[in-house]
Parts: C-alpha cells; structure tokens; sequence
C-alpha cells in the first residue's frame, strides 16, 4: 500500500525530477498526455502548469494516491486506477510521461517499444526512474534483510537490477526512435531532522518489506536499519544529512 502523506514529506525533491524532465520535452498544445503511475498528482501537476492547454490523464494502481490526485492534483484531470504492466492507451498520445513509475516494473525491453506505439506521430515518450539501487541506502537494506531472522520471506520482495545501465536503453530506442535523449544526474540532497535517510526510504523501497513484517519484527529491523543508514550517512557539521541520488531521464521522439 502506498501511503502519499510518507510520499510526500519530501515532496519538492520528489517532483524536482518530473520539472526537469518535463522542461525537455517540446510543447503539447492542446494534444493528449498521460501521467503513468501519476501518484498523488504531484508529477501530473508539473505537467497541467508546463502545459496548460493539454488533455491530461493521470493512471496509477494505488487507490490510495489516486484519492489523494483527485483531492489535491490539478483540475480538469482525468483520474484512472489500472495497472501498468499491460497498458493498452485508450487514444494516441501527443506525450507519455512518467516519473519515478518504471522502477518498479521489470521488463523494459518489452515495455518500452510498447509505449512508443502508443504515440501519434511527432509524439514523445518521457521517463525518470532513480538510478541508485547500489547506493549505501540500498545496499544495506539487502544487508539487513540478509541479516534479519526473516530473511527467507524478505528476500524474493527485495528488487534488484530493474533499471538498466544507459547504453541498454539507447539500444532499445535507437532502431525504432526518430529522436533519442537520456542524460543522468546525481543530486546532491539534503536532508534535515533525525533518521532522514530512513523517512525517504519508508515512503518507496521499504514499503515491500515492511509489509511483510508484523508491528514487532518491523521495530527490530527498523532498529538495525536505521543504525547502519546513520554511520553510512552521518549529519554534516550543520546538521543536516547529504543524500546523494542518481536518476536516469529519456525524451524518446517518434
Ligand atoms: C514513486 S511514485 C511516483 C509518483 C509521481 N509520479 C511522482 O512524480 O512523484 C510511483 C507510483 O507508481 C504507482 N505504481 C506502482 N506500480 C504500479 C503498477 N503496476 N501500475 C500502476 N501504477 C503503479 C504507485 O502506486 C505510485 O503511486
């Protein structure tokens, strides 16, 4: 279950990467954009401001977030629940975008060429999906899992190896794209309060696991956890705690 009020307690350093990717992406008009695994909106809203005029649909399978778009996104959206590992678009689109969705559905080399038979002609396919899956933060929570009595149950929830190197995802595009632009970038982020590292992560990769651990075996792992985060990312003299984050983006034109 996702929870949006976890998702976004960081909600600017969250949405900073749909702004970025959506800025290069050539002006829709009054065409057809889709926000897959829209969320609670937040992504849906970049584009509603970027692009005024546009028919936008945002598409999510968490009930959950997709109250939360309804309530808080932008209006004049078209609000659906489906699942994205089979999506079929109603209508060809002008744009597809999605951030932060692509991390948690395997398969690229499948998905992706899908997508880009759901474009119209001139149309664009846009994705940012974190790149950091051997950063400390997830290192050591397979280390923890690993470590935990429970790891026979945790270990299949762990993911691994979902989003490819870059050169993957030119090989995929460059024979079936008119236009092909990936760039990553590593953000320096900041922040504040105790156990930081541990709240980012409770918002996305740790959701699985935790589900799978009853209130007192979710305490021990959070004890353990939260100890090996704060030695691999200890406060700066001011206080606050640098979170380095890597993300992969693509404009893909066809
Ligand atoms: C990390 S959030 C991204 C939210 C938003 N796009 C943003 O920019 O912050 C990922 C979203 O993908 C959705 N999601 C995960 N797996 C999905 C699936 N198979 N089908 C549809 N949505 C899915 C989740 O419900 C969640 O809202």
């Amino acid at each position: 279950m996702w929870n949006p009020d976890t998702y976004m307690k960081f909600s600017g350093l969250r949405t900073r990467p749909a702004l970025e990717l959506a800025s290069r992406c050539r002006p829709v008009g009054d065409g057809l954009i889709y926000d897959l695994g829209c969320g609670p909106g937040n992504s849906t809203q970049v584009l509603a401001s970027l692009f005024p005029k546009a028919h936008i649909t945002g598409i999510d399978s968490s009930p959950e977030m997709l109250a939360r778009a309804a309530e808080e996104g932008p209006e004049g959206v078209t609000w659906l629940q489906g699942d994205l590992n089979n999506w079929t678009a109603p209508e060809p689109a002008e744009l597809i975008f999605s951030n932060a969705l692509y991390n948690w559905l395997p398969n690229h080399d499948r998905l992706f060429p899908r997508l880009l038979g759901h474009l119209k002609e001139g149309g664009q396919l846009a994705i940012q999906m974190p790149t950091n899956f051997d950063a400390p933060s997830h290192v050591l929570m397979r280390e923890t899992v690993e470590n935990s009595p429970y790891r026979d149950r945790l270990s299949s929830i762990l993911r691994h190896g979902i989003v490819r190197p870059m050169p993957e995802y030119y090989d995929i595009f460059a024979p079936i794209a008119a236009s092909v632009d990936i760039w990553e970038t590593d953000y320096a982020q900041i922040l504040e309060g105790d156990d930081p590292v541990f709240n980012w992560v409770s918002g996305t990769a740790l959701r699985p696991i935790m589900a799978a651990l009853d209130n007192h075996e979710q305490k021990a792992f959070a004890v353990d956890y939260k100890a090996a985060l704060n030695e691999a990312y200890p406060k700066r003299p001011d206080g606050k705690t640098l979170f380095p984050f890597k993300r992969i983006f693509m404009v893909v034109g066809v």
